[in-house]
C-alpha cells in the first residue's frame, strides 16, 4: 500500500526495471513480459521510457505480450490498445516491433488469432512478469465477471459496468465503445511466473477487498491471484478504503 498513484507508478516501474535488469537479457534469452492498458499503467510507462532515456534500462531483449484489445477498432483509431500502446510506450523505447504483441482485434479469424498469441506466448518460454491493472468490477484483463478462472485467450463480449466504465474514452457516448474485446484468460495470467496487479482509486476499493479479503470467486476474476505463488497487488491508499 502506498500513498497515491504517482508513488505506485513510481513503484512499479522501478520493480519492473528491477526485474528486467537483473535477469539480463540476451539476443537468445529474452526477458518476458506482460502488460496492460487504461489509466492506471500510463505513469509507469512514462517513468520506463524516463528509465529509457537515462541508460538504465534497454527493451532491446525484452518480448512483450499485451493483456486485450478490442474488436473491430481500426489500429490507428486513438482508442484501440495498439495505438495505446505505440503511442505511450513503445515508439518511445528500443523495443523491436517484431517483439511487441498485441492481439489483432481485426484478424479474419478471431478464434484462430487468440490461438495464435497463446502459442507465441508458449514459444517464448512463458511470461516472467505479467504487469496488470483492474475494472471497478474486478476483472482482469477483459475477464469479466463469470470468467472462467481456467480461461485462455478468447474473445469476450463486455459487460455493461465495463461500457460504462470505458465511455469516458469514447466522447462519454456508450454506443461508441466496442462490444467486443479478445482477451487473454485467467489462465493465461495465473501461468506467468509472477504477477504484479496495478489498483488506484477509491472506484477500485470494493474490488480490492473482494480480491483479496473474499474467497477466490469467479465474479471478481483477479481474486484468483489468491491462488498465485507470487502475485503483488500495489495499491494506494484510497483503493484501500473497504479493507
Ligand atoms: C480495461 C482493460 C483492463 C484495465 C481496466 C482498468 O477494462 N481491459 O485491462 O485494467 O480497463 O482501466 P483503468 O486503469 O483505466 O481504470
Amino acid at each position: 500500500i502506498l500513498e497515491d498513484a504517482d508513488v505506485v507508478a513510481d513503484w512499479a516501474a522501478q520493480f519492473v526495471m528491477q526485474r528486467i535488469n537483473e535477469f539480463a537479457p540476451g539476443p537468445d534469452r529474452p526477458f518476458v513480459l506482460g502488460l496492460p492498458t487504461g489509466g492506471t499503467p500510463l505513469g509507469m510507462y512514462r517513468r520506463l521510457i524516463d528509465f529509457h532515456r537515462a541508460g538504465k534500462l534497454s527493451f532491446k531483449h525484452v518480448t512483450t505480450f499485451n493483456m486485450d484489445e478490442y474488436v473491430g477498432l481500426p489500429r490507428d483509431h486513438p482508442e484501440s490498445y495498439h495505438y495505446y500502446m505505440w503511442n505511450s510506450f513503445f515508439k518511445h523505447v528500443d523495443i523491436s516491433p517484431e517483439r511487441a504483441h498485441v492481439l489483432d482485434g481485426n484478424a479474419p479469424d478471431l478464434a484462430a488469432e487468440c490461438r495464435r498469441f497463446e502459442g507465441l506466448i508458449k514459444e517464448a518460454g512463458g511470461v516472467h512478469l505479467f504487469v496488470g491493472g483492474i475494472g471497478p468490477d474486478g476483472h482482469i484483463a477483459f475477464n469479466e465477471p463469470g470468467s472462467s478462472l481456467v480461461s485462455r485467450t478468447r474473445v469476450k463480449t463486455l459487460a455493461y459496468d465495463t461500457l460504462e466504465a470505458n465511455k469516458r474514452f469514447f466522447g462519454n457516448d456508450i454506443s461508441k465503445v466496442p462490444r467486443q474485446a479478445l482477451t487473454v484468460g485467467v489462465g493465461t495470467v495465473m501461468d506467468a511466473k509472477e504477477v504484479m496487479i496495478l489498483i488506484t482509486g477509491a472506484h477500485k476499493a470494493l474490488a480490492l477487498s473482494k480480491a483479496v479479503e473474499e474467497g477466490v470467486n469467479h465474479m471478481w476474476t483477479v481474486s484468483a491471484f489468491q491462488h498465485h505463488a507470487q502475485a503483488l497487488f500495489v495499491c494506494d491508499e484510497a483503493a484501500t478504503l473497504e479493507l
